[in-house]
């Protein structure tokens, strides 16, 4: 029921984006790939289609969605202003994994915007997308393409895992270069504020507008305090298993890892470590060692990161330890992903 395709580069590509481009104008759904995670892709405009995306995803209608587009000049119909910031931003950023919210004009149905005022626009940096984005005349809504809950796909198989047999076409665009989601950044609100850090950081950000702020809710950074998850809200990303993520200095992280490793014996374990500590837990009784990357890469570490969690889901861990990362920079983004990741359950401080 599903199609599968993959982009050759060559003849057969104009016939596989005809197909996708009528299958969008219809009112289907196609996964496509983007430089953060897969999309589940539908048109925008079209009240249908968005409701299919949300009945295919499992996902609560009041959780709006993004409008990808393929050129700048698409903006314009989408909303009633264009603020100064956003324009620098766009400048700057686009096309790339920074999404932003402005205040929607009419032609937006609600149903791509869980009834809110505003809308979420982004302009993704993939050939694959933007190739598909402009073979329409729409904006394409598109959530991460997985299932409700799970973590966002960042390779095929996580897609064709929770989606097949419920959306018309999937395209494989290999591997997501970024593997965490865009940042989302709301200016309609003053001073403008990060409601999800991505690859593109608070940092980033503040040498457009200082002012900018970051959403307490996403980790409380002033501090470096790592908050208890309250449940509910951040029921996210989350693997099946238990997961516990240790912050603090490194080698107290290590040490407090390998004392629970010891303590758990009876239960299946898996470690979400990194180069700089791998090889400390090598000898241990762990059923799954999952190496991150780099700390000194830390886009590495946040493009491994949800094929991680889904690999524990792969090998029925009981339990995750997760090694905690700065909360600067993209190591805020990994760590608002973590925590989530450990819903409800304890965060050691250290
Ligand atoms: O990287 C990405 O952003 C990926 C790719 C496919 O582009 N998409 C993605 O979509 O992550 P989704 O639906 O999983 O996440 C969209 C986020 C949600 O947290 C949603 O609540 C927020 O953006 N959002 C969307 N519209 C909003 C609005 N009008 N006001 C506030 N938040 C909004
Ligand atoms: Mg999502």
């Amino acid at each position: 029921k599903t199609d599968i395709i993959k982009f050759k580069g060559n003849a057969k590509d104009k016939i596989y984006l005809k197909k996708i481009s009528e299958t969008l104008s219809d009112g289907g759904l196609v996964v496509f790939p983007t430089e953060t995670v897969y999309g589940l892709g539908g048109n925008g405009l079209n009240k249908r289609a968005c409701r299919k995306i949300y009945e295919a995803k499992g996902r609560p209608s009041d959780n709006p969605l993004i409008l990808h587009i393929a050129e700048n000049s698409q903006l314009e119909e989408l909303v009633l202003e264009i603020p100064d910031v956003a324009k620098k931003c766009i400048e700057k950023f686009w096309p790339g994994p920074l999404t932003i919210i402005f205040k929607r004009s009419e032609i937006i149905p609600d149903e791509a915007t869980g009834g809110l005022e505003t809308v979420a626009i982004r302009e993704p940096n993939n050939k694959i997308a933007h190739d598909i984005l402009k073979s329409v005349n729409f904006p394409v809504a598109a959530p991460s393409a997985n299932l409700s809950g799970r973590p966002s796909p960042t390779k095929v198989e996580h897609v064709i895992e929770d989606l097949e047999g419920r959306v018309d076409i999937i395209v494989d665009g290999g591997h997501s270069v970024v593997g965490i989601e865009s940042t989302v950044l709301d200016v309609t609100v003053d001073p403008p504020m990060i409601l999800r850090p991505g690859k593109i950081t608070l940092e980033d950000l503040r040498e457009i507008d200082k002012n900018i702020t970051i959403d307490n809710a996403t980790i409380d950074s002033k501090s470096g305090v790592i908050p208890k998850s309250p449940g509910q809200k951040y029921r996210h990303y989350a693997p099946r298993a238990e997961a516990i993520c240790f912050g603090g200095r490194l080698d107290k992280v290590v040490n407090e890892i390998k004392k629970n490793i010891g303590e758990n014996k009876d239960k299946k374990i898996a470690v979400l470590a990194t180069d700089e500590t791998y090889d400390q837990y090598k000898n241990l009784d762990i059923k799954l060692l999952i190496n991150l990357g780099s700390r000194e890469h830390l886009e590495e570490v946040a493009s491994n990161l949800f094929d991680a969690l889904r690999r524990c889901d792969e090998e029925n861990v009981d339990i995750i330890f997760a090694e905690g990362f700065e909360l600067r920079g993209i190591g805020l983004s990994i760590m608002n992903r973590l925590l989530k990741a450990c819903s409800g359950k304890v965060v050691m401080r250290i």
